[in-house]
């Protein structure tokens, strides 16, 4: 923890994002594949495998992965060397992938939010506004930005984060919003994003949680909760489905597991 503390202190990020904690989150999924490797590995590689597959049959001259974060979901050699350009897109970029991704000549990396409502939301609680919450911008899924002219665009494990931070900031700092007003915040932030991917026209590769569900029980294994990370949104069906087992015990506590029902879909607009 005092390394994680340390890291955050000295890690260079643009405000607001800091104070937000999209670089506390990011430290603390570095700290958690440390300690859960093992267990994160069959769901990387379902990820990587799932990647290159969606990488086969289309020109490659650009490729655009949106929530790049730490890389551990990417095959960035495999995109480097069969995609002239790679664009990598988070709203933090650590320094350490900032450093490995220096020894690509094609690979850069891009600083967005993808909600578009990011600065807006952390507005609206520091200024302790109770008004109506911010909603996507007009032209955020028409302004596609390097997605708009990439052969293949993937989003990796990012739809379901995409409300977390901005969801977070309104339960615990600003004022009181009805839990079905926040839902529906949360909601609008995944169908902007659905809807965005939705209208690119080169290939889009979505890799997501469609499920989170915990086990535990005196027994053991016992189902416990399930929670829609998607707020009711829907994706399609189809796909490849594997478990991320993203904390077995005692990553929470020594009671409990938590695990990711995860799907891959290769070409989310011809599937
Ligand atoms: C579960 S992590 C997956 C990271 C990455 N695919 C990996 O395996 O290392 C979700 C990623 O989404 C990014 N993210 C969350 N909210 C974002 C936003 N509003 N805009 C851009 N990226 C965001 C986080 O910074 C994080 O890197």
């Amino acid at each position: 923890m005092l390394a994680e503390w340390f890291k955050h202190l000295t890690t260079p990020c643009p405000e607001p994002f800091k104070a937000m904690g999209y670089l506390k989150e990011l430290i603390s999924l570095e700290a958690r594949h440390r300690r859960c490797r093992d267990a994160w590995s069959p769901h990387l590689k379902e990820c990587r495998q799932l990647i290159e597959k969606a990488a086969g049959g289309i020109a490659h001259q650009k490729v655009t992965v949106l929530g790049s974060g730490l890389l551990y979901d990417i095959p960035l050699e495999f995109l480097a060397g069969t995609f002239d350009d790679v664009v990598l897109v988070d709203i933090v970029h650590l320094p350490a992938v900032q450093r490995r991704v220096r020894a690509f000549a094609n690979v850069q990396l891009a600083t967005n939010d993808l909600t578009g409502v990011a600065e807006a939301t952390w507005a609206h609680v520091r200024q302790g506004r109770t008004g109506p919450l911010p909603a996507p911008p007009q032209d955020h899924v028409t302004d596609t930005g390097p997605c708009g002219d990439s052969d293949l665009v993937i989003s990796a494990n990012l739809l379901t984060q995409l409300p977390l931070i901005p969801m977070g900031l309104l339960q615990q700092k600003g004022p009181v919003y009805f839990d079905d007003a926040a839902k529906a915040f949360a909601r609008d932030i995944i169908d902007s994003h659905l809807q965005f991917l939705a209208a690119l026209p080169g290939r889009v590769c979505l890799l997501t949680e469609t499920e989170r569900v915990i086990f535990g029980a005196p027994n053991g294994d016992e189902m416990i909760e399930e929670i829609d990370p998607l707020f009711g949104a829907t994706i399609p069906a189809s796909g490849r489905k594997w478990i991320w087992n993203i904390a077995p015990r005692p990553e929470i506590n020594p009671y409990i597991d938590l695990r990711f029902r995860m799907t891959g879909i290769m070409d989310l607009n011809n599937g």
